[in-house]
This record gives C-alpha cells, sequence and structure tokens, in this order.
C-alpha cells in the first residue's frame, strides 16, 4: 500500500484544465436571517470531555457543494480566542488525499482542542492559531472524515479539479451563511498533499474572482508546508532524506533512484512499489515525519512498554505523543461527539477514519490501469505550472520556505 508507507500525506497531480465557472447558478443567496439561524444551528456548545470554558464561538456542520448529487462538506470554523472581528480569516486542509483536516490540524496540530490518551477528553492547545486568526478547518474531497456524498460514485470519481471546484463551492456558500467574513481578508494554508489543494484553490478563487469582476473571496496569500508540488523532485529529496539519515541502505538508495525515477507519488510501477516496500522494511518502526521521537506502534504489548516508558519520561512524553491520530480516532467516533458537532447520523462513515486509507487505495489502483481509464484530472506530475501561472497573476513566490503570498 503505497500510502502508509511515508508518503500517504502526500501524492499526486495534474493540470488545472477548464475552470468552470458554472458555480454562479447554483447558489442561491441566503437572506441574513437565514444566515443567522444556520449559523446558530451550527454553533458547538458542548463538546463532550471538554472540562473547561473557552472564550471564542466554535460551528461545525456541513455544505451542500452539489446537490444534484447530494454532495456535503463537513467543516469546523473556530473564531479567534480574542476580538475575532479584526482577525483574518484562514482555511486549512490536510492531504493525503484522504486525510482529515479535522484529526491532523485540528485535532493534532493548529486546532484549539486536542484529544487526551484516553480519546474521550479535550484540552487546550495554547499554541492553537485561532490566537492569531479564525480558522476553517474543511475535510475534504467527499469520502474524507464527515464528507460525504449521496451519489456512490463520486467517491471513485475524486480528483483535483473536481476537489478545487468543490472547495470553491464551498467557500461561497460558507460565505453566505457567515457574511460577516465576507469581505474579511482570506488565507489558505495545507501540508503535504495539500501542495495540491492549496495552489489549486488559490487558482480557482483567482479565477472566480477575475470572471465575476470582483472579490468573492478576499484572497490575501497561501501557504504550503511540506508540500507536494512535483513527484520527480519530491522522489528525489524523500530518497535523499532516508539515506542521508541513515534509514535505509546505500544498495536500496540506489536502486530506489533507478527504479523510482520520474515516478508518480501514485501511480507506482510494480518495480519501483516493491523497492519501495524493502526501504520501509530497512526503516523499520521508525516514524519517517519525526525520526528521533519513538513512533506509535498499534502492539498492545509496544503500547504499554511505551506507556510505562512514557512515564519515567514524563516531562518528554506531555509534550511528545505519537499516538496522538489514535486518540482522534476513538473520540470523533463517539456517538455524543458527533451528535455535538452535527454529525447526520445517516451521512456519517460507519467509521470516522484520520485518513481513509481504502477508498483511495482504490484510486492508485484504478490508477494503474491504463492510461486511458484514468480519471481525466490525474494527469500531471507537476505543480509548478501552476504556481508560475500563479506567480505571473502578481503572486510572491518564496520557493526556499515553500511560502507564497499574493501582493
Ligand atoms: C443525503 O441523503 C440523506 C439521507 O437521505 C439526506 O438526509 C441528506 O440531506 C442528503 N444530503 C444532501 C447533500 O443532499
Ligand atoms: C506485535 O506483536 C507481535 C506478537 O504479539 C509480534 O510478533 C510483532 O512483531 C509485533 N509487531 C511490532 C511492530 O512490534
Amino acid at each position: 500500500m503505497a500510502d502508509t508507507r511515508w508518503g500517504f500525506g502526500l501524492m499526486t497531480f495534474f493540470t488545472f484544465i477548464s475552470f468552470y465557472l458554472s458555480l454562479g447558478s447554483c447558489l442561491i443567496a441566503a437572506s441574513l436571517e437565514d444566515s443567522i439561524a444556520q449559523q446558530k444551528l451550527d454553533k458547538v456548545h458542548n463538546l463532550p470531555g471538554q472540562s473547561f470554558t473557552v472564550d471564542f464561538a466554535h460551528y461545525a456542520g456541513y455544505v451542500t457543494v452539489n446537490e444534484h448529487s447530494g454532495r456535503a462538506l463537513f467543516y469546523w470554523f473556530f473564531e479567534a480566542a480574542k476580538d475575532p472581528d479584526s482577525k483574518p480569516l484562514l482555511l486549512w486542509l490536510n492531504g493525503g488525499p484522504g486525510c482529515s483536516s479535522v484529526a491532523y490540524g485540528e485535532a493534532e496540530e493548529i486546532g484549539p482542542f486536542h484529544i487526551r490518551p484516553d480519546g474521550k477528553t479535550v484540552y487546550l492547545n495554547p499554541y492553537s492559531w485561532n490566537q492569531v486568526a479564525n480558522i476553517l478547518f474543511l475535510e475534504s474531497p467527499v469520502g474524507v472524515g464527515f464528507s460525504y456524498s449521496n451519489t456512490s460514485s463520486d467517491l471513485l470519481n475524486n480528483g483535483d479539479k473536481r476537489t478545487a471546484k468543490d472547495s470553491l463551492t464551498f467557500l461561497l456558500k460558507w460565505l453566505e451563511r457567515f457574511p460577516q467574513y465576507k469581505e474579511r481578508d482570506f488565507y489558505i494554508a495545507g501540508e503535504s498533499y495539500a501542495g495540491h489543494y492549496v495552489p489549486q484553490l488559490s487558482q480557482a478563487i483567482v479565477r472566480y474572482n477575475k470572471a465575476t469582476n470582483g472579490k468573492a473571496i478576499n484572497l490575501k496569500g497561501y501557504m504550503v508546508g511540506n508540500a507536494l508540488t512535483d513527484d520527480y523532485h519530491d522522489h528525489l529529496g524523500q530518497f535523499q532524506f532516508m539515506w542521508s539519515a541513515g534509514l535505509i541502505s546505500d544498495e536500496t538508495y540506489k536502486l530506489l533512484n533507478v527504479l523510482c525515477d520520474f515516478e508518480s507519488f501514485i501511480h507506482f510501477s510494480s518495480a519501483c512499489n516493491e523497492m519501495m516496500d524493502v526501504a520501509s522494511e530497512e526503516m523499520g518502526n521508525i516514524d519517517p515525519y519525526s525520526i528521533f521521537t519513538p513512533s506509535c506502534s498499534a502492539n498492545a504489548s509496544q503500547t504499554k512498554w511505551l506507556l510505562k516508558r512514557r512515564h519515567m519520561v514524563s516531562q518528554l512524553s506531555e509534550k511528545y505523543d505519537p499516538c496522538t491520530e489514535k486518540h482522534s480516532e476513538v473520540y470523533f467516533n463517539l456517538p455524543e461527539v458527533q451528535k455535538s458537532l452535527h454529525v447526520l447520523p445517516e451521512a456519517a462513515p460507519s467509521k470516522w477514519e484520520t485518513c481513509r486509507y481504502v477508498r483511495y487505495f482504490c484510486i492508485l489502483k484504478f490508477c494503474h490501469l491504463p492510461t486511458v481509464t484514468r480519471p481525466p484530472d490525474h494527469l500531471a506530475l507537476s505543480l509548478y505550472e501552476t504556481y508560475s501561472i500563479l506567480f505571473k497573476g502578481c503572486i510572491k513566490y518564496f520557493d526556499a520556505a515553500s511560502i507564497a503570498l499574493i501582493k
């Protein structure tokens, strides 16, 4: 499984072809009263396992992005802790494809509520980005987290083009529901495979604004970290990192470079796939995202051992918990948690997962078939072109830091 190794956060590509602007017709301008009423319905009042009060409001729910097929994207939105009216709005996207922004962005990285090891209680993350911005976590595309489609074939046809289109529709409709954010400075940030989502959505917004001669979304800038940008160079960098950190042998490093040269992160050849398995085996139980910290083991005995060890070095372990994903998986599957977040029982996945490996694995397999059967928007191997278009459209691009800002 190519994506369970260490690249899962990364992967795929394609070109940004015709960007439709058929969106306008499906957007029904909501009245202010409707908006306020819907905001009230989305407001989260009691988060289970929260034993402290917070001085910011938060909201969760769905925005329908396609009425016809019944596609709806799930969001969780946090107002800034102080003076939200003066703070920008930031959209956060995790990658995969298939990984949840609620699981990683919110519960493990930049969000205010992190989950304790009991899987039942939450604590306040003092470094939450809602100290400085209003943050909107989006689970995208459909099939990820609580986002769903009532047309099952949608789940087999996820791709960058539709992800960008649906995300743009989501934003336009979300701003109808939260009109107080309409003129607000807007930023998009994300990591890993969002190295595709972020510039592609930025481009869609720029195009939409241009086509409608307005500033429906006041996009100021975007930022990507650990971004999947260009399959060739991403592979090269990944192999060099593994080798230089002593995680794989010289021989494996050489063979990876030969067999996976110019391979897509999603369209692995079987030879490259086998070599990645060898590399994975050599690397052993090391977390490639954090090679000097303990990794989380699913093994009961190992977990116990780790827990024991953590007890002894409690100072360190309080700060670094390698198993946060596991706690999220317990917490967000609790019926009372789903209820508090307004998850529709009839649309909820039978099991909420931090990353939907299987679904995307299907797509990976699908992509191994002859080119003609690939989803048409899974074609390009590099995002350089999209970046260069954005750059030409007045965008500052900081290559070294993988950060780009619109002037
Ligand atoms: C999907 O179907 C469920 C069950 O019929 C319904 O409650 C929900 O509103 C539908 N979602 C959309 C976006 O149409
Ligand atoms: C998990 O435990 C089993 C025995 O219960 C052992 O054979 C296996 O090697 C362990 N896996 C890891 C990753 O430690």
